[in-house]
């Protein structure tokens, strides 16, 4: 085993997550291709953007990794572990391999889980029980994994300290009601770091709050990144917040992961056609600021239960090439090292 593999935190390959659509709530009628042949390697302590427009799969594929979500297809292995389909499991079964997950079932499989990945979701205020205070909302996930109730006021005071919701005494007897929207995200990205995860899946935490609050809150998850050496994956609709995540960058486009790129190699040099729409030069004296996310290209995104043939971004694709783009799927291309881009323009 190379030194790279033993450093990687978690491994998705193939990972297909589909929802099964029923017609009249029993005949099958196809499925919501909502993740669809997912690969990527995510080391200790590393930052990854997803980036991608509304409906893109990315909650979903956060929702899979976190065992929310079963996937229908492909395999993760997180921390040692291995999350494959249920179709494979049971292949496994058949054939009497032993499973490297010491999982006996769904609920120790989720528990585990929820102390190795912290979750923080976009609405802070319906991600928090209105019946809670902040000790009891902190004191939860702690109780749960069985640490002594003598440790948890230390560990709860602990979080709130880096989370800054200081004074600790001013919060602890709050309900999420009684916080600001920026004190209720912090919150609870108190509450996905008190079990002390390796990964945290940050799934627009700022896009409902306000833009005065927006930069604070990435900033205090990147701190937190930094001091624990967490792996972090970042989803957002908006580009121009991932310099606060700095070092790769993932597109998602219609339930695949279209290009991969070092951020600052995918700011300068977008390859795919869609990450070129995405990203439009615009004046400003500050050359950091010189390329950054403008608006979505034109026309509509695709459909997930009827998906394009061939390249899924072709209807509105201004460098569609015919019978090759509409007829078969890019496959992933590297035009330079660790630049990798599914679009055929590259072959
Ligand atoms: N439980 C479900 N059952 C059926 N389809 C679903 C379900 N959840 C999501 N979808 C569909 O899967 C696709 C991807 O949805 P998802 O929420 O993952 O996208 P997203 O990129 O997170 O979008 P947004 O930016 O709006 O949050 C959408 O077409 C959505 O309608
Ligand atoms: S494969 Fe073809 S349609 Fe798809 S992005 Fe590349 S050039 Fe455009
Ligand atoms: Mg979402």
């Amino acid at each position: 085993m190379t030194q790279e593999t033993q450093n990687v935190l978690l491994s998705v390959e193939d990972l297909r997550t589909w929802y099964e659509l029923r017609k009249w709530g029993f005949f099958h009628a196809g499925y919501v291709k909502a993740v669809d042949g997912v690969t990527f390697d995510l080391r200790h302590g590393q930052a990854i953007t997803i980036v991608g427009e509304s409906g893109s799969g990315k909650t979903t594929l956060a929702k899979t990794l976190l065992g929310l979500v079963p996937p229908t297809g492909g395999r993760m292995d997180l921390a040692g572990h291995r999350y494959d389909s249920e179709r494979v499991k049971w292949l496994r079964f058949l054939f009497k391999q032993s499973e490297r997950a010491a999982w006996r079932n769904k609920r120790e499989r989720r528990t585990w889980i929820r102390a190795k990945v912290g979750f923080v979701q976009q609405d802070p205020y319906g991600a928090l029980a209105p019946f809670m205070n902040v000790r009891k909302i902190l004191a939860e996930p702690l109780t749960i994994h069985r640490v002594p109730k003598h440790d948890q006021e230390e560990r709860i005071r602990a979080v709130m300290e880096e989370v800054r919701l200081t004074p600790s005494e001013d919060f602890i007897n709050k309900y999420a009601h009684m916080l600001s929207g920026g004190q209720q995200q912090r919150l609870v990205i108190a509450r996905s770091i008190v079990l002390e995860p390796e990964l945290l899946i940050a799934d627009e935490p700022v896009s409902m709050l306000d833009a005065s609050v927006r930069v604070e809150i990435l900033q205090l998850l990147r701190r937190i990144q930094e001091s624990h050496d967490l792996g972090v994956i970042y989803i957002t609709h908006d580009l121009s917040t991932v310099r606060y995540f700095s070092e790769y960058v993932f597109v998602m486009y219609a339930a695949k992961l279209v290009e991969k790129a070092e951020v600052s190699e995918l700011i300068h040099n977008p390859r795919h056609p869609y990450t070129q729409a995405l990203l439009t030069a615009i004046s400003d004296p500050d050359p950091d600021n010189a390329r950054v996310f403008k608006d979505v290209p034109k026309g509509e995104p695709p459909s997930l239960a009827h998906p394009p043939s061939g390249c899924r971004f072709h209807p509105r694709c201004k460098r569609f090439m015919a019978d090759l783009c509409d007829v078969q799927m890019p496959v992933s291309f590297e035009p330079v090292a660790g630049h990798q881009v599914e679009c055929w323009l590259y072959r």
